[in-house]
Order: C-alpha cells, then structure tokens, then sequence
C-alpha cells in the first residue's frame, strides 16, 4: 500500500446496540482503540445511537459514520433520515450499498447512486459497500459484477479529492458466515476496483481513493489483507461489536 493512503478501519455495528449498550460500547472503544498510530477509524451504530456516541466520542479521534441516508433533503418521506440529519449530529461517513440492503430492502444502484451524489454534496463521505454472491463467484462473474456495481453507483458522482469517497469490497458469501476471501481473492478485486476507479476519475485521484476489505474481518486475518497492494483498510461487521477485537484491528492496521 502506498503510504500516500490512510488506512482506515470502519466499525458497521448494523441493527445491534440499543441506547445505554452504545453508550457502554463508545467508552469502550475510546479507552481501548489506539490513537494516533496513524489509523483513521470510523465507527457506524445504528441511526437511534448516532447522537449519543457522536458525544462520546466527542473527544477522541474516533469519527462517526451512519448506516444509512435518504438523498432527499426533508419532507414526508416517514422513517428517513438526511444528510444534514447526519451531518447535525457530526456523521462524517455513511455506509451505502450494503448487500444487506441491496437484497432485503431491495435498493438498487439508481438508489445507490442518489445517495452518493446526495452525501457528497453535503460533505459526508460514503463508504461504497459493493461485493458478489457465491453463485456470481462461482460462475467467475466477479470482478466484472463488481466493477458493473462500481460504474452504476458512482455515474456521475462529482468526486474532486480521495477523501470524499471510500469502497468497501465485501463478497456476499464473506459477511457474517465465518468465510473469508482469502488476501489475494480481496486482493484481485479491489485492484480491479482501483483501475475502474482510475478509468471513472483518472490516476491521480483514484489513487488516492481507500478500497476496504469487509466480511468477517477479525484481528487473526487482517494483517493478510492489509499487505494487499490495494486493501487500505476494513469495514468490519460482528469484531466491530467487541472493543478488544475492534481495538487489536485498529493497533495491528498500525504495524
Ligand atoms: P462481518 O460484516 O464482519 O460480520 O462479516 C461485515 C459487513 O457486513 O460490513
């Protein structure tokens, strides 16, 4: 990894962790994540916890992140949520495109897209979750699945500097199942992830663009990605709910 790239170690905690839980996790992690070890790291609980971690970990260097946005900027749209919700409570990053909404709450990539363009323009960084099913894998559709997910959701997306766009490669088959792709499946991924990214938005800003690795991340497996050429980080799910496991992720992605 060129060290012109931050790596960046982003916590999904998905629908766990009621109000008091959260609470308890955030002062976990604000006493047990290594700071300034040159690791950015993100943590994204759940929408009803965003206000109450975002105070606790007003003074750390850990960022929030939310699991989700919808592109419109008020109104009746019952249940959503705005960028300049998120924004309100300190959200910097939001998850989008995650397999878990794409398939149970069948979002497409017109849907994927709205979104990107909407954080953007408010100044909140998606983390673009892309990543194929077993049965695509199997077929050897992958990277071009993937790629095809990438070119969707970003058409048109105005992206004028790395930092206002993050992807996260996570196979389907990876997430929550114990499986993980080995380094080098992640590897040729996310490298096809990078010259598609290079072809949307030209060298200089594609490669400083962090491509994460996601799907049963854990602090025995994270080295392995992490000296892939193009993994600059994880977006991790169930380790992400344990401070000590989230912790030995962040002090290793250090090393
Ligand atoms: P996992 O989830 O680490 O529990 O596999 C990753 C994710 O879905 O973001």
């Amino acid at each position: 990894m060129p060290s012109s790239r931050t790596r960046l170690i982003a916590g999904n905690w998905k629908m766990n962790n009621d109000v008091p839980a959260a609470k308890e996790l955030a002062e976990a992690l604000v006493e047990k994540v290594p700071a300034g070890n040159g690791v950015e790291v993100v943590i994204c609980p759940p929408t009803i916890d965003l206000a109450c971690t975002s105070h606790k970990i007003a003074d750390s260097a850990i960022k929030l992140g939310a699991q989700n946005v919808y592109w419109e900027e008020k109104g009746a749209y019952t249940g959503e949520t705005s960028c300049s919700m998120l924004k309100s409570v300190n959200a910097e990053y939001c998850i989008i495109g995650h397999s878990e909404r794409r398939d149970y709450f069948k979002e497409t990539d017109a849907d994927e897209n709205k979104k990107a363009k909407a954080l953007i323009a408010a100044g909140i960084t998606p983390i673009f979750c892309c990543g194929e099913s077993l049965e695509t894998r199997e077929a050897g559709e992958h990277v071009a699945f993937v790629t095809a997910q990438i070119r969707a959701g970003l058409e048109g997306v105005a992206v004028e500097s790395a930092d206002q766009l993050v992807i996260a490669y996570e196979p389907i088959w990876a997430i929550g199942t114990g499986k993980t792709a080995t380094a080098a499946d992640a590897q040729e991924v996310c490298g096809a992830i990078r010259a598609t990214l290079v072809e949307i938005f030209g060298e200089e800003l594609a490669s400083g663009i962090r491509v994460l690795y996601g799907g049963s991340a854990k602090p025995e497996n994270i080295a392995g990605f992490l000296a892939e050429e193009d993994v600059d980080g994880a977006l991790v799910g169930g380790a992400s709910l344990k401070a000590d496991d989230f912790a030995a992720m962040v002090e290793k992605a250090g090393e």
